[in-house]
């Protein structure tokens, strides 16, 4: 295949994307069987957006979804301090929540979004990730529902950006690391 220049490698292909994507929906759906209300699923844009579209169109579970931005990373590769651009329109209180993320590195985002989102008295929340680089972590997030654990790469594709290139691509790929 042709990668695009600043892609070294591709470190998940495709199609194992895809049943990983099926395999999390059947679990999602069998851990929301028995709810009562439609499930509020809040995507992280803009990094979620390709993840949460493939995952809710595998999903059986009446659900509604909802978007929020927080943005921290801008166009370089360190996470500085995040920040609400855009919040939900959807009120919470009494809801079960799944907040999408597609990578969970350091989990600043995540924990405040987590922090933010639990003032408002949802029912149950809680987060599922197609990515996660543990080895990143300075603050705790419990993943109830995660895709690969991947090394300490940068990576770009399936909605994940490097200085908002690669989104589009339907794996995930290594970006090589140099000044573009
Ligand atoms: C990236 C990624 C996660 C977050 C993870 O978003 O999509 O949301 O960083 O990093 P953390 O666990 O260290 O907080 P980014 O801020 O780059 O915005 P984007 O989703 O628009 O690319
Ligand atoms: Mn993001
Ligand atoms: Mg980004």
């Amino acid at each position: 295949m042709n990668l695009p220049k600043g892609i070294e490698s591709i470190l998940i292909d495709k199609e194992t994307i895809e049943s990983k994507v099926t395999e999390l929906a059947n679990i999602i759906d069998n851990n929301y069987k028995d709810i009562e209300t439609p499930l509020v699923v809040i995507g992280l844009l803009k990094g979620s957006f390709i993840f949460m579209s493939d995952l809710v169109k595998q999903m059986q579970t009446p659900l509604q979804v909802d978007f929020m931005i927080a943005s921290s990373y801008g166009d370089s590769m360190e996470n500085t301090e995040v920040s609400i651009i855009k919040d939900i329109e959807t009120h919470i209180s009494g809801r079960h929540v799944l907040i999408v993320e597609d990578i969970i590195d350091t989990g600043i985002t995540l924990t405040k979004i987590e922090n933010i989102l639990s003032n408002r008295n949802p029912k149950s929340m809680k987060i599922c990730t197609l990515l996660n680089k543990p080895s990143r972590r300075t603050s705790e997030v419990n993943i109830d529902f995660n895709g690969f654990d991947i090394d300490d790469h940068f990576v770009g594709g399936m909605g994940l950006d490097y200085a908002q290139k690669y989104r589009n691509l339907p794996y995930i790929g290594v970006v090589k690391n140099e000044k573009l």
